[in-house]
């Protein structure tokens, strides 16, 4: 039987699918989660145009029969579905667990409706170390020593060529902590996803959906 986890993640996506309705345009995020929501966007027939923010949706995606296209001209999207790995009760978010968050940050940005779907284990307290981060490799080693205590991925690059790393050093606030990261040079950008770009947030707890908006 699969475990709760996997079941949680799957109830989360499948109430997300149900906000896509004809003729929206799309984003899609990546990871575990995420790999729910595809099956159930496919099921539900309607005709969509989507924009995935890996190469792994991407292939998952169109292998289920999803249009899929480049980001392109592409300016705004209706919706954008993506999954997290911590989320705060303030409405912060950790994301890059999968090494896709800058992506996934420019396509929640263009999104008129970001939603996030997550299992009950992604709720946390507050918000704590690792936080992803993607680095330019040109002058890395003074860029990691400016953001402080960091560490190297196993499979290190980005799509777009980038170093993924992540900062293992306290977080006293995630506000301060995005500010302070956002403005090292050579940092692409970081997992710390701010409240504002947020619009609902979808948690399944055992047979309970929770959506806040
Ligand atoms: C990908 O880079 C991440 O931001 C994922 O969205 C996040 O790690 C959640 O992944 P799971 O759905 O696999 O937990």
């Amino acid at each position: 039987a699969r475990s709760l986890t996997e079941r949680e993640k799957q109830a989360a996506a499948r109430a997300a699918a149900t906000l896509v309705q004809d003729g929206m345009l799309v984003g899609l995020g990546t990871g575990s989660t995420v790999a729910y929501l595809l099956p159930a966007l496919a099921e539900r027939g309607v005709r969509i145009r989507c924009v995935s923010t890996s190469p792994r949706t991407e292939e998952a995606a169109r292998a289920l029969g999803l249009a899929t296209e480049a980001f392109g001209d592409i300016d705004r999207f209706d919706i954008a579905i993506d999954g997290a790995d911590q989320i705060a009760p303030d409405g912060w978010l950790v994301k890059g667990g999968g090494a896709a968050h800058t992506r996934e940050k420019v396509v929640a940005a263009a999104a008129d409706r970001f939603v996030v779907i997550a299992d009950s284990s992604k709720t946390v307290e507050r918000i704590t170390a690792p936080i992803p981060l993607e680095l330019l490799s040109f002058g890395l080693a003074a860029t990691r020593r400016r953001i402080g205590a960091t560490t190297l991925r196993d499979v290190p690059l980005s799509p777009d060529g980038g170093v993924i790393a992540d900062y293992v050093g306290d977080v006293v606030d995630p506000a301060a902590e995005a500010a302070r990261l956002s403005a090292v040079p050579g940092l692409v950008d970081h997992g710390l996803f701010p409240p504002a770009l947020v619009a609902d947030i979808i948690v399944a707890r055992g047979a309970e959906i929770e959506h806040r908006t």
